[in-house]
């Protein structure tokens, strides 16, 4: 069964009214599921606009990405349907509480199940007790472990991650980055996160720099 994302010759661009903001051209890589890729390099280089593109988010203005589930070709769309994202700013629903954050996406796809999975899933990281609290009623990082609980809870096969450590201490960032790992091993899903964390690039088995519209292997 293999899944993955294959990015080849990728270049891309943003027309504003005055000016052309070129980002990169002849972008190649592959991404599988089972693995973990950090994307690090300057502000403004592109990273979250590659993460985008390689998420069936936005569309290269050149090259292809083609996308395989199970030895299949699928579309954006499907390939959506079966990742998850995470954000630097949590993103979570402010009206629902915890488990309903949890419980949204499986409710979503039609779960019947989803608050008994979500339940399962906040005893599995520690905030059982905080189930009926609303996120301006959680820490940063406790509502981080929710968004990076809830990128998880359908089975993607990738799970994208812009600067999910971005707002959070050395602390806490740690027990995100373990959470985020250790689902991403226990579950196989492919794991690719944009970082300017040193120390959460190095977890990943592979780093990729993206400056100047050129990727290489990160030192
Ligand atoms: N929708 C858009 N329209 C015009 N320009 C854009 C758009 N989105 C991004 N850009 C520009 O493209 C460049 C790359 O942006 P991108 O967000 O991908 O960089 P980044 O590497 O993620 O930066 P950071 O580390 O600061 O998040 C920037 O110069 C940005 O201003
Ligand atoms: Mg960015």
């Amino acid at each position: 069964m293999q899944d993955m994302i294959e990015l080849h010759d990728i270049s891309h661009h943003f027309d504003t009214a005055s000016e052309r903001i070129g980002l990169f051209q002849g972008l190649s890589c592959t991404i599988r599921a089972n693995e973990t890729l950090a994307i690090v390099g300057p502000s403004g280089a592109g990273k979250s606009s590659l993460l985008s593109i390689a998420a069936g988010l936005e569309v290269p203005a050149g090259g292809t990405v083609c996308f395989t589930i199970d030895g299949v070709p699928v579309d954006a769309l499907t390939m959506r349907a079966n990742s998850g994202f995470i954000f630097q700013q949590f993103h979570l629903m402010p009206e629902l509480d915890a488990i309903g954050n949890l419980a949204l996406p499986l409710r979503l796809k039609g779960n019947r199940h989803a608050f008994d999975i979500a339940a399962l899933w906040l005893d599995k990281i520690g905030l059982k007790d905080r189930a009926r609290h609303r996120p301006h009623q959680l820490s940063g990082g406790e509502q981080q472990r929710i968004a990076v609980t809830r990128a998880f809870v359908t089975a993607p096969r990738f799970i994208f991650a812009d600067e999910p450590t971005g707002n959070l201490d050395m602390h806490t960032s740690e027990s995100v980055a373990e959470l985020m790992f250790g689902c991403a091993r226990e579950t196989g899903c492919g794991l690719v996160i944009v970082t300017h964390s040193k120390p959460l690039a190095r977890r990943a088995d592979a780093s990729l720099h993206l400056s100047a519209g050129r990727l290489e292997a990160a030192a």
